[in-house]
């Protein structure tokens, strides 16, 4: 059974689940907006087997504390490091989907000394272009207006591909979003509207690079994956079959099986 844990990391209460053998190869999974660490339920059931899985609540989303609700993509740097220093965790491999995607690729530009190799998932390393800063403002009227549900389900009408394929996980996502709290996911919009560009990293990522994405993302689409993939020298590219933006979610079988391969080669 998964033990559920808690830790004060810079003076917030974060949950996690740390499990899998202790002393194997360190993975930390970073969910992504707004969602919590449930969404990794699929990976952390395979990962499990062979390595130490760490997945966590970014603070402000599922059980972490929400705070003050001023957040920036810094501190969620510093959450992460915080907590790989709690755990006593020097290296780890480090995967994030979307928004975790953000904070492991600005964790790899400031800290690349606890980077053991990189997952990212359904991601970007370009910063909000005007428009989609103007997107986010009127997503934080709208939840301060109307509360979270409309947003949810238009967000998940985009996150998903096919909105009949997998209502299950359709439905958790729809459960998680609505129980993270108002004020987390406007303070998460105003931080993700307000994120650095880490392009010019790419080039500079020295550890073996594992880039997934569903064939069917319309929020972070292949072409962006693909821009990653050409910079970034020691990587590799895989696109999920029918998927979109949740490729973990929506084709588990196939996101495991990259995931599994490529972290069984780089022993
Ligand atoms: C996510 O899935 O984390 C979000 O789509 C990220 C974003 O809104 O940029």
């Amino acid at each position: 059974m998964i033990q559920e844990v808690e830790a004060s990391i810079n003076g917030t209460r974060i949950h996690y689940v740390d499990t899998g053998d202790p002393s194997a190869r360190p993975i930390v999974l970073v969910h992504g907006f707004p969602f919590s660490h449930e969404m990794w339920s699929p990976q952390i059931a395979s990962l499990e087997k062979e390595l130490r899985v760490v997945a966590y609540d970014v603070r402000g989303h599922g059980r972490s504390d929400v705070g003050d609700g001023q957040y920036t993509l810094e501190l969620f740097v510093d959450d992460l490091v915080g907590l790989l220093d709690h755990l006593k965790i020097q290296k780890a491999v480090l995967c994030g989907l979307s928004m975790g995607g953000y904070i492991v690729l600005r964790a790899i530009e400031r800290n690349p000394e606890r980077c053991l190799a990189l997952v990212l998932c359904d991601t970007s390393s370009q910063a909000d272009s005007n428009e989609a800063k103007l997107r986010r403002a009127a997503s934080i009227k709208a939840i301060k207006r109307e509360g979270v549900k409309p947003f949810a389900d238009a967000f998940l009408e985009s996150a998903f591909a096919l909105k009949a394929r997998n209502d299950k996980a359709r439905l958790l996502m729809e459960e998680i979003i609505e129980s993270n709290s108002p004020s987390g996911i406007c303070g998460t919009l105003l931080a993700l509207a307000g994120r650095t560009d880490t392009t010019a990293t790419l080039p500079t990522i020295k550890v073996p690079t594992l880039i997934l994405v569903g064939e069917l993302d319309r929020i972070t689409p292949p072409a962006l994956s693909q821009r990653m993939h050409d910079e970034i020298p020691s990587s590799e590219l895989h696109i999920v079959a029918n998927a979109g933006h949740l490729s973990n979610l929506e084709n588990p079988a196939h996101f495991n099986e990259c995931l599994l391969d490529f972290l069984n080669k780089r022993r």
